[in-house]
């Protein structure tokens, strides 16, 4: 066993950890050994999904209770944030209140308690308005609420890293999905959607004609990432998209689970969202550049989605 096999894992907390990233992540950095520190206030996540092992402390990332649970802590990663882009664009106050000001908080709470390395989630969201494909991370034009509290979170992170030296890196997640995702939402993701509603043996929704294109990328590939970036110990304030690299319209997504499923259900449409991006397609030249490369095809990463959802989901309750 080398020496660094030996050495105590140092701890993380990770806020928004009873959500889908969150919670997934927590498992990985716990079977690596590593010691977690959750931070959630339960408005969207599930208490019962975060595994044994996690320290929960149950509060909100706008309190200044939260600072104390910061101290002796080597990196954080801030997830917790209000997501959903209709619910942000209902309703703008709340939206810039967590994913802005909540999310200044956690930063402040990193810079009093020493922590070594920040990562936080932003999101394809500040691409909306940008027709470049794929998409680097320097183009940025965020239309929706949402996307705007997004870029800000950015923008704030800067300033700490130029009046404190801090360490941060900045997590663009595209269409992240697997087991967890959250399917209790008025408006599902896509994926989980249309896999429940067909495993229910209903019409699942579309909402515009289905040519809306989404880079998917599925959770096991993404944590990959969150720790490859947790060891790059570099204070260069980095932003790296994390997507597969392949967008997929929702047309072609239907088509995919209907391929595995075979159930013979034709979906309906429904009126376009508004403030939805018309394509979303990641240019993963700087996550490669960690070394980093996406594993799961969108079958395999398909495949294991819909066995979650069959046990977790639709076998839970029957
Ligand atoms: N899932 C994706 O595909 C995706 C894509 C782009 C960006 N992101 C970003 O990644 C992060 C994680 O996303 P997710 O899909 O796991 O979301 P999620 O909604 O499943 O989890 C978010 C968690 O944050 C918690 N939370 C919300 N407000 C809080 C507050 N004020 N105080 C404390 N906890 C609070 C919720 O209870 C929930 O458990 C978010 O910042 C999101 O904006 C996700």
């Amino acid at each position: 066993m080398s020496e660094a096999d030996t050495q105590p894992r140092p701890t993380v907390l990770i806020t928004g950890v009873a959500g889908f990233i969150g919670s997934n992540l927590a498992d990985r950095l716990l079977s690596e050994g590593y010691t977690v520190v959750g931070l959630d206030n339960l408005e969207y996540g599930v208490e019962e999904q975060i595994p044994d092992g996690v320290t929960l402390h149950r509060g909100d990332i706008r309190s200044k209770e939260i600072y104390a649970l910061f101290e002796g802590v080597d990196t954080v990663f801030h997830l917790a944030a209000k997501n959903c882009i209709s619910d942000c664009q209902d309703d703008p106050v709340e939206t810039a209140d967590i994913n802005v000001t909540g999310t200044v908080n956690v930063f402040e709470a990193c810079r009093r308690a020493g922590v070594r390395k920040t990562i936080y989630a932003e999101s394809a969201a500040v691409y909306e308005g940008i027709e470049t494909m794929p998409t680097p991370e320097h183009e940025v034009a965020p239309q929706s609420f949402y996307g705007v509290s997004k870029l800000a979170s950015m923008e704030f992170a800067k300033a700490y890293e130029r009046f404190h030296g801090m360490k941060m890196t900045a997590l663009r997640y595209f269409g992240v999905y697997g087991p967890r995702q959250d399917y209790r939402r008025s408006i599902p993701p896509v994926m989980s959607a249309f896999i429940i509603k067909l495993l229910r043996g209903e019409r699942p929704t579309i909402y515009g004609s289905g040519a809306k294109k989404r880079d998917f990328i599925y959770v096991d590939d993404v944590n990959d990432f969150h720790l490859l970036a947790m060891k790059d110990d570099r204070p260069n304030g980095q932003v790296y998209n994390l997507g597969y690299g392949r967008p997929y319209s929702v047309g072609e997504l239907f088509d995919e689970i209907e391929a595995i499923l075979q159930t013979g259900i034709t979906p309906e449409h429904k009126p376009d969202l508004p403030g939805e991006a018309l394509v979303t397609h990641a240019d993963i030249t700087a996550a490669r550049s960690l070394g980093w490369e996406p594993k799961v095809s969108l079958e395999e990463g398909l495949r294991r989605s819909i066995e979650y959802i069959r046990k977790h989901v639709i076998e839970a309750q029957a």
